[in-house]
């Protein structure tokens, strides 16, 4: 943006010559004119200059770095948990996106899984939840964001994640796609596993945070299994 720099300027003009002066036909003589006074009129004129930042040597305000976290999250998972962790480390800012694609038939609404998403995140105070539509890359333009955080688990997700990234890349080449390695303790983790374990019956503790839990819970009617 340019810099808008207003410097006042004082100028004096002799405008004796102008209209209005004293031999002008409009000028009303008042009573030092008539007493033979010289007058000389004294114009103030204030100059406003336009300056491009480029140009200036005012100090720059640092800029903070705005990344987004993309997904589905149906539902937040410790894995997701963990990026969100290391990401609020790395960034200024961190938004984690909820996807809204109803075409994917969710198990938990948007709003469900920002309500997750914010019951985790309160502890990271750079850390905040929203949800988009339609293009990833229109969704980081209105934040100003200029990363997208994404995990990659095993070479398996590489293809995916490699073909997304180009696509973003190729559709704003100012926003960089960031990869973390996902922990080792998460990688086998995935929400589409958690949903399957627990609606057949497995212990999924350890896997999503206690408050997911209690909702698939509440969702997901479990079979009895034997010695369970
Ligand atoms: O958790 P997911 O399901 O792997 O997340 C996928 C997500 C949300 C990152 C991806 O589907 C996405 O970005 N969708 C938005 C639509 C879009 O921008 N498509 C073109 C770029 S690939």
């Amino acid at each position: 943006m340019p810099l808008l720099e207003e410097q006042a300027y004082s100028m004096r003009t002799d405008i004796s010559r102008a209209p209005g002066n004293q031999n002008s036909p409009r000028h009303k003589p008042c009573s030092d004119c008539k007493r033979g006074v010289p007058l000389r009129r004294v114009v103030f004129a204030t100059i406003v200059t336009i300056i491009p930042e480029s140009e200036t040597r005012l100090p720059r305000k640092p800029r903070g770095v705005t990344a987004i976290y993309p997904g589905s999250f149906d539902p937040i998972t410790n894995g997701h948990l963990d990026l969100i962790q290391r990401g609020s480390r790395l960034f200024d800012r961190l938004i984690v996106s909820v996807l809204r694609n109803e075409t994917k038939q969710p198990l938990f609404s948007a709003e469900e899984r920002m309500a997750m998403l914010n019951e985790v995140v309160g502890e990271y105070p750079n850390v905040a939840v929203d949800s988009f539509a339609g293009l990833l890359v229109d969704h980081a333009g209105r934040h100003s964001a200029t990363v997208l955080l994404r995990g990659i688990r095993a070479i398996s997700d590489y293809e995916y994640e490699l073909q997304m990234a180009l696509m973003n890349r190729r559709l704003n080449p100012g926003l960089e796609t960031v990869f973390l390695l996902a922990n080792e303790a998460y990688s086998f983790i995935s929400s589409r596993l958690v949903k399957e374990v627990f609606a057949l019956g497995g212990n999924i503790s350890g896997l999503v945070p206690p408050s997911v839990e209690a909702r698939l819970k509440r969702r997901i009617s479990q079979p009895k299994r034997k010695g369970a």
